[in-house]
């Protein structure tokens, strides 16, 4: 019997990434993986630690598993990810249900990991010599073995290219079940901004640029195995620059050195040239190179390295997409100084403009889509203050915008400096503020796009039509005969056939299926669809024919 093994996600797309390479390996070492954690032998959390509040799911997690481990004492649980590098041995003290840790620069070791707190586990457990409490005295003894952080993460960087390139090895979504249309490619690990309240550069490590050519290799692998839309991952993807006549080789992979410092600035890449691929080189080289991938996306930008050189490689490419996630934080330039941004609104709202100058052409049906994320209640902000990221809200008009309470995060510059002195029911209201000031927005911007045309891609059902299906679903199995009578099954012969689609613009397209077309036949495909319908969450849209 294969050991089974259950996994869940927290955080952002980095993670998303990392769970499903990871995913791969431990499939092709012979796991199988199960939606059920009760019918899990290796229950797995890949965490994020970047607000209190996503610790505290992982927390919760782990307390309602140590039940579940009286029952199975066989039972492994590993917490992956950017908890188990902020956390470190503290989190196993604190949680003795965690047999294994890894942190994000660590995860090319997981199967090692698993493998020996396995074995400990079940050695232990066969003892007839020890009892209960002692397998988990020892098992604390042995955590040595099964717990790995990256005390040096700038050395863990050539091991961690192998798990990128591990997916040339296990083709993971062809094992998973229906291969997928749509694919997360890293071009940069970690960051190096080290924005004041920020824990990923702790979690994460200082930035790494891939070099360009494994980046091509994995987009020509992806769409040979069916992938069309490929989003690039990088915390700060578009100050991706890889200098070739300084890499050196480690382990056979190579390795960049630290390159000259880029200035960021609103033209070209200052050293843009024949040994220097720049973000805008790589987004041109998949462009040119890939063919088959019919959208390229990346997130997420930071708003001071956006040389005119990308706004063009980007308007004069098709195949790239009409969306940018750029977070501005905060309105306010005293708070934007606290936070270390290294930029001030005013120049935030003249990139606004540039991009849009080069990128926004709804006459050719091709809209600039722009997001962002705000933090509210940063330490000492002021109505004032609030003031002025509202009003930045508004002149920047995102299609929608992630709004976070400030979380002060251990390790961080801005808990050691400043105290978190803005109430709690203050950061809830301006957020609710905040949340709703944009919902107007992204409901006028839905307007806007009501009689245009769109090329969308199309994800799978939508959410009405998904909760359906569910129902569907569970009224079969309580009926019980219904299907082998021949009644309707929980997929194609259902009336509900409402698809969710997204523009190249990051808007969410909601539409029914031509009749006579199954769902199934349309999912992972590009169609075009006339938008007939606008709220602040979705469009609606019918498909065009012919
Ligand atoms: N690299 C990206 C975002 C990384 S974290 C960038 O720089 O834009 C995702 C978002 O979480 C951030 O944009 C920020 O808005 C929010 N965030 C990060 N740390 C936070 C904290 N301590 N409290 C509240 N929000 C935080
Ligand atoms: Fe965090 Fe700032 Fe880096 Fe984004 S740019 S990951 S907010 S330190
Ligand atoms: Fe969270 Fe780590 Fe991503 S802290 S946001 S999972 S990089």
């Amino acid at each position: 019997m294969p050991r089974s093994v259950y996994l869940e996600t927290f955080g952002c797309q980095m993670n998303e990434l990392d769970s499903e390479l990871v995913s791969g390996q431990l499939r092709a070492l012979g796991y199988a993986f199960t939606p059920d954690p009760h019918a899990a032998d290796v229950v797995l959390y890949n965490t994020c630690s970047v607000r209190e509040h996503a610790e505290q799911k992982v927390w919760s997690r782990l307390g309602e598993l140590k039940a579940a481990k009286e029952q199975r004492p066989g039972l492994v649980v590993g917490v992956l990810g950017c908890m188990a590098e902020r956390d470190g041995e503290s989190l196993m003290r604190r949680m003795p249900v965690v047999d294994v840790m890894c942190g994000p620069g660590e995860l090319d070791k997981l199967p090692m990991l698993l493998d020996n707190a396995v074995r400990t586990r079940a050695g232990l457990l066969a003892d007839p010599d020890i009892s209960a409490p002692q397998v988990s005295a020892r098992q604390a003894a042995l955590q040595g073995n099964t717990s790995r952080r990256s005390a040096t993460l700038a050395a863990a960087q050539d091991t961690l290219e192998m798990l990128d390139l591990s997916r040339a090895t296990f083709a993971s979504d062809a094992d998973a079940g229906t291969p997928r249309k749509t694919a997360y490619v890293r071009i940069t690990r970690g960051c190096n901004k080290f924005c004041t309240y920020c824990v990923v550069p702790f979690t994460r490590g200082a930035e790494v640029h891939r070099p360009p050519q494994h980046i091509i290799d994995e987009c020509k692998l992806l769409a040979d195995q069916g992938v069309i839309e490929i989003t690039l991952l990088g915390q700060t993807v578009n100050h991706y620059r890889f200098e070739h006549g300084a890499a050196v080789t480690v382990g056979g992979v190579v390795q960049p050195q630290k390159g000259r410092a880029y200035q960021g600035g609103h033209n070209r890449d200052p050293f843009a040239g024949a040994n220097v691929t720049t973000f805008a080189d790589l987004l041109r080289r998949i462009h040119d190179e890939v063919p088959a991938i019919a959208r390229l996306r990346f997130v997420t930008s930071y708003p001071r390295d956006f040389g005119d050189d990308v706004l063009e490689v980007i308007r004069d490419h098709p195949r790239i997409c009409r969306y940018l996630h750029v977070p501005a934080q905060s309105g306010s330039n005293r708070l934007l100084s606290l936070m270390n941004r290294g930029y001030e609104v005013g120049e935030y709202l003249e990139f606004l403009d540039r991009a849009r100058g080069y990128l926004h052409q709804p006459e050719l049906g091709r809209p600039l889509m722009v997001s962002g994320d705000f933090i509210v209640g940063f330490p000492t902000e002021t109505d004032a203050d609030f003031e002025a990221s509202m009003d930045l809200l508004r002149r920047a008009r995102y299609k929608n915008s992630f709004i976070f309470k400030y979380s002060p995060r251990p390790g961080t510059v801005a808990i050691d400096k400043f105290e978190d002195d803005v109430p709690e029911d203050v950061k809830r209201s301006r957020n609710n503020i905040m949340l709703a000031a944009q919902n107007q927005i992204s409901d006028e911007i839905g307007r806007e796009q009501v009689g245009r045309e769109f090329e969308v891609f199309v994800e799978g059902l939508s959410p009405r039509a998904r909760k359906r299906r569910a129902r569907e679903a569970v009224a079969l199995t309580i009926g019980g005969r219904a299907q082998a009578q021949g009644g309707p099954g929980p997929d194609e012969s259902s009336q509900d056939v409402q698809l969710s689609a997204r523009t190249d613009g990051d808007l969410i397209v909601l539409f029914d299926a031509p009749p006579g077309v199954t769902a199934s036949s349309l999912v992972g495909r590009l169609m075009r669809v006339r938008i007939s319908g606008a709220g602040p969450l979705w469009l609606t849209g019918v498909p065009v024919t012919g």
